[in-house]
């Protein structure tokens, strides 16, 4: 196979390991190539794509021979494509065992020992995601609605989705129509779609004006379907609702007693039930401190239960908005006395928040780029217990080298399936001080 060969190039390949993020790889004439929806101890006929470095990228189709004993058949009629998804051929064991796998091995780059590793935490396989961002694409007559294909980047061609909480999925397809419908179709980019525990938003992204007779189909829409609808013609700030439902956007945690409101466009955690578990966890592994900075704290989703459970707490985040709905979320929870909530860029050089400093244990959970350059900095000889939350194994795993040579050791560990299906690794790290170490 040359180098240069044209492309789309069909081949066969045995397939012998698969990446994080869920293609099979295998070698063709000396060359690596990685196929979407192809297993390991499978040969399959596939189409190559794109070239990369170091490898070829395409997608598997017939397979020749036995299937692997770990294939199970996709829920969705698209999954093979989208990439919405990437694991949905394979069964859900399989997956998280290899993520938890991942995990060992980028730890075990860094040299970084774990005293105990955590059980795999599973929760709902299908209709969890409360939160996407689905591509509008308008094709001939018909406008697609829905998350890019892996390879091409194209909008699918779909009309449900799996993985979508029910409400949300439902949504889909007489969103198409109606997006069909207004005069400015082809120029509207995206959706971002929200599911509060009660009622969910749309935020529909445009870049021209929407005619009044737009306004009239959107309204009629947000009506009939009982959502909220916002419009976006500009950055985050131009968001404003046209019609549906009033009432905020809320989640509960029945663990604390607590209630969160958010806006359509904030970072929610998308798995609620996950979600649920991971709150548990990281406040049970802070049980016994007393003063907790929660960097990277968004509404308070950490925080709030923290402070229910009489620590207290200091949320730092970016994002003003957030800042302002973490807030709001201590003064609706009756625990205004118990938190601070203030805005600092992290990344920002040589920031560390008067939080940091007055506290003896960190959250962090930080964004996929991890804590940062300051974390070194946060690590003061006060700081007894670090819990991470990270949605990255790969900055994990750095950060978790950055703690080890601090004088921390990671004394549990494991993953937690936020995100089924998908190549997402959601990990808890617990991080004590060693004794005289630090
Ligand atoms: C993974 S989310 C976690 C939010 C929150 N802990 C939760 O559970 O909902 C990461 C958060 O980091 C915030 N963030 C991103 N970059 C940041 C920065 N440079 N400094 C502070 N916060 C930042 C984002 O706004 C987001 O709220």
């Amino acid at each position: 196979m040359s180098g240069r060969a044209k492309l789309p190039l069909a081949v066969t390949v045995e397939i012998t390991s698969l990446t994080a993020d869920g293609f099979g790889e295998g070698c063709v004439e000396g060359r690596r190539v990685r196929l979407r929806n192809a297993l390991p101890g499978e040969t399959v006929e596939g189409q190559l794509f794109k070239r990369r470095k170091g490898y070829w990228l395409g997608e598997a189709g017939r397979i020749v021979g036995a299937p692997s004993t770990a294939r199970v058949p996709a829920p969705c009629p698209v999954a093979a494509r989208c990439g919405g998804c990437g694991f949905q051929h394979v069964a859900d064991e399989q997956v998280l065992a290899a993520k938890a796998q991942e995990l060992r091995a980028l730890l075990d780059v860094h040299e970084v020992h774990v005293e105990r590793w955590l059980a795999p935490v599973a929760g709902p396989r299908l209709g969890y995601r409360r939160k996407a961002r689905l591509g509008v694409r308008r094709v001939g007559e018909k406008v697609f609605v829905g998350f890019r294909e892996a390879l091409s980047g194209r909008v699918v061609d779909m009309t449900d989705c799996a993985v979508l909480d029910p409400r949300l999925a439902a949504l889909v397809a007489p969103l198409r129509e109606v997006l069909g419908q207004t005069s400015i179709a082809g120029l509207i980019p995206q959706v971002e779609l929200a599911a509060g525990d009660r009622s969910c938003a749309i935020v529909i992204r445009h870049l021209t004006a929407f005619s009044s007779e737009d306004l009239v189909l959107l309204t009629n829409f947000a009506v009939a379907r009982n959502v909220a609808v916002y419009l976006q013609g500009g950055g985050e700030d131009s968001v404003a609702q046209l019609a549906g439902p009033r009432a905020p956007l809320g989640y509960a945690n029945p663990d604390f007693g607590l209630h969160f409101e958010f806006q359509p466009l904030d970072f929610v955690q998308v798995n609620a039930a996950i979600n649920r578990r991971l709150v548990r966890s990281a406040v049970m592994a802070l049980a016994g401190t007393r003063r907790v900075a929660d960097l990277f704290c968004g509404m308070g989703n950490f925080s709030l239960p923290l402070a229910r459970s009489g620590i207290a707490v200091a949320g730092v985040e970016a994002g003003g908005n957030a800042v302002d709905r973490a807030r709001h979320n201590a003064v609706h929870n009756a625990l205004a006395d118990k938190v601070d909530f203030s805005v600092a860029d992290l990344y920002e050089p040589d920031c560390v928040p008067a939080a940091v400093t007055a506290a003896d244990a960190l959250l962090l959970d930080p964004p996929r780029t991890g804590a940062g350059a300051n974390l070194p900095a946060w690590l003061h000889a006060g700081v007894e217990r670090v819990v991470y939350v990270s949605c990255n194994p790969v900055t994990f795993a750095a950060d978790a080298a950055v703690l080890a040579a601090a004088g921390f050791q990671l004394a549990q560990a494991g993953v937690y399936d936020m995100f089924p299906q998908t190549a997402h690794v959601e990990t808890l790290g617990v991080f004590r001080r060693v004794r005289g170490a630090g």
